[in-house]
């Protein structure tokens, strides 16, 4: 269960209905520490990251920065990135492919090696996922792009002294990457509008200025750095996993007997709290001790939920699949559109193999409720798909077998260890 294998289908036997009782700690910040990983590309010096999650994208984010010529050691829960050699900036296709996030090494890796050859990410089962914000940004920061053969080559141009970035859309990637990639541009004043909100970029604004770096407007859509001429190491700890977090809550939703979800970030999930408040679904939440408890729900007396995914502090996208599954065990209709991803309803059809009576329209899905869902074969098509598909199969009555649900393992921490700690058994192969 342990190892990490993405090239591997591997397959997971749930029976279902399953109780969830007890409590769970959730982990590091995935979608943090990959950006900020990333960022130690910024420093020559020895950057200590704290409460760093075991998993696949990490692994991959470390083999790509070992590519670059960076030390890296694991003690635990701690990484240690450390330069012992110069850093050379070409990296292959062959971690890169296996994650997006992997291109956010380019910019910083650029400015430190002054020309690069970074190899772009592929195709995404969450439908197109282009980097033009990002080449567009760099661009007018003085990193010039050209494409060819699949690799982005990179090089330094002049620019001016004061850029003004616009993006055409909020994306996280484009907005963390730009700020890495200005960080270090001395004697600059880089101002990106439209930026990004989410609590992952926050992390990253306070990891980078922990190491020097100057960033006005945290938490805001307008960032302004003044660019420094070099950044020291650090320690670092990564904050909670806001979509971790929320899985479990949901799962406490659907299959929990008052589930504890504890290390919880309480404001990072405010829009998931009130909505489930509002439907009808009781919990206690605590700020000072960072825990969320579920009461155990009765699904007649739930409203039904209409959701629009949308960028922070909107609902995530990155929690659509899981509430899929609590809005298909809610008596009458429930919407959900989702405003990010093309394609992110691939597990649609495998919930109504469930018995889910879900049907789209446009981006929207249609769910009439259903009393229960049944065990079936069923496949994951990606990381939030699979941890939705795992929550229907301990809900459905009978034998669930998922395919392809290594995915799992690129976003949830020791998963196996903290379901058995709750009380669910699932049977991995
Ligand atoms: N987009 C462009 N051009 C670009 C960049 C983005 O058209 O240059 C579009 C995308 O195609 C997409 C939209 O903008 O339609 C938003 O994409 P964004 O760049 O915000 O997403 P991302 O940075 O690639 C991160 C998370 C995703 C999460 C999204 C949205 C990481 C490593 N990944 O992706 O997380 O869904 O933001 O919140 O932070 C996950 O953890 O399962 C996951 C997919």
């Amino acid at each position: 269960m342990n190892a990490i294998n993405l090239e591997s289908s591997g397959k997971l036997l749930v029976k279902g209905p399953q109780i969830a009782k007890g409590s769970v700690k959730i982990s590091g910040s995935k979608n943090a520490v990959l950006p900020i990983m990333a960022a130690t590309l910024l420093t020559k010096e020895k950057v200590i990251l704290r409460n760093v999650p075991e998993l696949a994208d990490v692994q991959t984010m470390t083999e790509i920065l070992e590519y670059s010529g960076k030390t890296i050691n694991r003690n635990d829960e701690i990484l240690i990135i450390e330069e012992n050699k110069e850093l050379v900036g070409e990296i292959p296709y062959e971690p890169v492919r296996k994650m997006r996030a992997s291109f956010n090494v380019y910019g910083p890796l650029t400015l430190r090696t002054k020309e690069t050859k970074v190899a772009l990410p592929g195709g995404c089962s969450l439908g197109v996922r282009p980097v033009n914000y990002h080449l567009e940004g760099l661009k007018k920061m003085g990193i010039e792009s050209t494409t060819e053969h699949g690799y982005v080559m990179g090089k330094i141009i002049d620019s001016k002294n004061e850029i003004n970035i616009s993006l055409p859309f909020p994306s996280v990637g484009a907005t963390e990457h730009l700020i890495s990639s200005a960080v270090l541009l001395e004697g600059k004043t880089i101002k990106i509008s439209n930026c990004a909100m989410e609590p992952e970029i926050t992390d990253l604004i306070d990891f980078l200025s922990k190491m020097g770096a100057q960033i006005e407007g945290k938490n805001t859509s307008i960032i302004t750095i003044h660019g420094v001429k070099e950044l020291h190491g650090l320690e670092y700890s990564v904050s909670p996993d806001r979509i971790e977090a929320g899985t479990y809550i949901i799962m406490g939703a659907i299959i929990g007997d008052n589930l504890k979800i504890e290390r919880v970030c309480i404001d990072d999930l405010r829009i998931l709290l009130n909505m489930l408040e509002e439907i009808g679904i009781e919990f206690e939440i605590s700020e000072k001790e960072n825990y969320v408890k579920i009461s155990k729900v009765d699904f007649k007396n739930l409203k039904n939920l209409n959701i629009d995914t949308a960028p922070y502090p909107g609902f995530p996208t990155d929690l659509q699949p899981q509430i899929s599954v609590l809005a298909s065990l809610i008596p009458g209709k429930s919407t959900i559109s989702e405003n990010i991803f093309s394609s992110r309803f691939n597990h649609i059809d495998e919930l109504n193999r469930m018995g889910a009576k879900i049907r789209l329209e446009d981006n929207t899905a249609i769910i009439d409720g259903v009393d229960y869902l049944s065990g079936a074969p069923i496949q994951a098509s990606d990381l939030r798909a699979a941890a939705a598909l795992l929550i229907a199969a301990l809900s459905a009555e009978g034998e669930s077998i998922i395919s392809n649900i290594d995915h799992i393992f690129r976003g949830y921490e020791k998963l196996k260890e903290k379901l058995d700690k709750i009380g669910i058994k699932i049977e991995y192969n």
